[in-house]
């Protein structure tokens, strides 16, 4: 599936300007810089496909790449915080909300977590959308590579039991380092099993 070609389709400001929901799409959700575009980049293997960025609230659009003629990959605006005027952050806010709550092709969104953070009051509001959405997702844990050994193994359990209280939760984490390079195989041989 990610051996073909990866192309940005187009970024989306409004639920009206959302490509039709004719193919199976998998969305990338969570507090902004934690990784979201830079994953999409170690997906695909395309350096600058997404635009990454130090500072918080680089994606402000809901962005679709296309996957090989099947699938949609659908890079989300953070939340949390961003550098960015309080009524722009709510406009986003409330488009990434219909969004997850209303796309019929969505087949699994996956929530990244930030390693060195864990799961915070935000994503639990975002997943808790998902419970009632009854959109299944799947924890992603971002930038393992600034963590290791036990400091990793409390994060992991913490995360895990955390989890328990979201019926939308699938179990399984996905430990990835987008700059390492760790877990993206797993992450891809997911988002091609999701048939
Ligand atoms: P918003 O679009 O603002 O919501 O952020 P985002 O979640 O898309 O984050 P983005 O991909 O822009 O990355 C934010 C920062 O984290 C960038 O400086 C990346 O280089 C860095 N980063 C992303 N993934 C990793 C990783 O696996 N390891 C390390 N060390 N840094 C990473
Ligand atoms: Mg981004």
């Amino acid at each position: 599936l990610f051996a073909g070609e990866t192309e940005f389709l187009k970024g989306v400001v409004a639920m009206s300007g959302l490509p039709e929901a004719d193919r199976i799409e998998v969305c990338f959700a969570g507090r902004s810089n934690v990784g979201k575009s830079t994953l999409i980049n170690a997906l695909t293997g395309r350096k600058a496909l997404a635009r990454a960025s130090n500072t918080p609230g680089r994606t402000q659009e809901v962005n679709f790449f296309t996957l090989a003629d099947s699938h949609y990959l659908v890079d989300l605006p953070g939340y949390g915080y961003a550098n960015a005027p309080l009524a722009v952050v709510e406009k986003w806010q409330a488009l990434l909300k219909r969004y997850l709550s209303g796309r019929a092709n969505l087949r699994r969104a996956f929530v990244l977590v930030d390693t060195r953070h864990g799961i915070k009051a935000v994503d639990h509001e975002i997943m808790s959308l998902l419970d009632s959405a009854a959109v299944t997702f799947q924890v992603v844990l971002t930038k393992a590579d600034k963590l290791r050994g036990t400091q990793l193994e409390t994060i992991l359990s913490q995360v895990r039991g955390e989890l328990k209280r979201h019926p939308a939760a699938f179990p399984e984490l996905i430990l990835t380092s987008s700059e390492k390079g760790d877990g993206i195989p797993t992450l891809r041989a997911t988002i091609a099993g999701l048939v």
